[in-house]
C-alpha cells in the first residue's frame, strides 16, 4: 500500500478526503489535528496548554508534534497504507518524516481558493460521536435535520478555531510556513497538484493518484 502526504490550507478537504479513502481503501488516517483535539479533550496540562495555541492559529511546536506524532506510530498498524493530513506542517517537520523509515510516495496538494475555505470553515458542523461532517454553507452538505447528524442522531458541533479570526491566523500560518513544504516534495518529483473544488472528483483524482495513473501535473 501507498503512503501519501495531503498538503492544504484550512478547510481545503484534508480531513474529508482522508475519511473517504478510509473507507474505500481502509487506510491508516493520521491527522495531527485530531490527536492534539484528543489531547485537548482530556484536559491534561499538555491539553490546556494546546488549547491555547491552537486558538491562536499559530503551529504547535515541533517537539510535541514530534512525541505525538511518535506515540501513535508505535502501536499503529502501517501496513495499511498512511495518510498523513496535516503533517509536515513546515520543512524541519518534513526532514523529521524523512528521518523515519517510512516512504512518502506522494505529496498532494489540494489548491482551493481562499474565499471558499473562509466559506468552508465557517460552516463546518462535524458530529462528536461518529464524526460525520457536514458543512451549513453547502446544499449537498447540510444535514437532514438543522444541526443533528444524519447517522446517529446527536447534536453537531463547531470546532473552536473555527471563527473567522482565528481562520485569518491559520491561513497566514499555512502561507507562512506549510507552503514552502510544496517546493520540498515538488524537489522530490512527488508533488501533485489537484485544482478542483468538487469533492468526488478530488478523491477519484487522489485514487488515480495511488494508483500511479495520474501526471504530475495533476488535475
Ligand atoms: P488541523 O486540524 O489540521 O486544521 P487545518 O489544517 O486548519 O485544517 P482543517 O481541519 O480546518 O481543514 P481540512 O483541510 O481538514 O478540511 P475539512 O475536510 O475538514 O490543525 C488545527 C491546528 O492544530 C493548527 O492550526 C495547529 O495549531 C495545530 N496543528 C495541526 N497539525 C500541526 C502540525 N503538524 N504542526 C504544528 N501544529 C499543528 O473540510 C472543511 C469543511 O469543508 C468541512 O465542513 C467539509 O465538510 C467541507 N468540504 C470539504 N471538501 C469540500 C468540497 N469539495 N466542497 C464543499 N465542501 C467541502
Ligand atoms: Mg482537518
Amino acid at each position: 500500500m501507498k503512503n501519501i502526504i495531503l498538503i492544504a490550507p484550512p478547510g481545503a478537504g484534508k480531513g474529508t478526503q482522508a475519511s473517504m479513502l478510509v473507507e474505500k481503501l481502509n487506510m491508516l488516517h493520521i491527522s495531527i489535528g485530531d490527536l492534539l483535539r484528543n489531547e485537548v479533550n482530556k484536559q491534561t496540562e499538555l491539553g490546556k496548554s494546546l488549547e491555547v495555541r491552537m486558538q491562536t492559529g499559530k503551529l504547535v511546536d515541533d517537539e510535541i508534534i514530534f512525541e505525538v506524532l511518535k506515540s501513535y506510530l508505535k502501536d499503529a498498524d502501517l501496513s495499511k497504507g498512511i495518510i498523513f493530513d496535516g503533517f509536515p506542517r513546515n520543512i524541519s517537520q518534513a526532514q523529521m518524516l524523512d528521518s523515519l523509515d517510512i516512504k512518502i510516495d506522494s505529496a498532494i496538494y489540494l489548491d482551493v481558493p481562499k474565499s471558499v475555505l473562509e466559506s468552508r470553515i465557517l460552516g463546518r458542523k462535524t458530529c462528536p460521536n461518529c464524526k460525520t461532517g457536514y458543512n451549513s454553507n453547502f446544499e449537498n452538505m447540510k444535514p437532514k435535520v438543522e444541526d443533528i447528524c444524519d447517522k446517529c442522531g446527536s447534536k453537531l458541533i463547531t470546532r473552536q478555531d473555527d471563527t473567522k479570526d482565528v481562520f485569518e491566523n491559520r491561513y497566514e500560518t499555512y502561507i507562512n510556513e506549510t507552503q514552502p513544504v510544496l517546493e520540498f516534495y515538488k524537489n522530490k518529483q512527488i508533488l501533485f497538484n489537484i485544482k478542483s473544488l468538487d469533492k468526488d472528483e478530488i478523491f477519484n483524482n487522489i485514487i488515480k493518484i495511488i494508483d500511479n495513473t495520474l501526471p504530475l501535473e495533476g488535475i
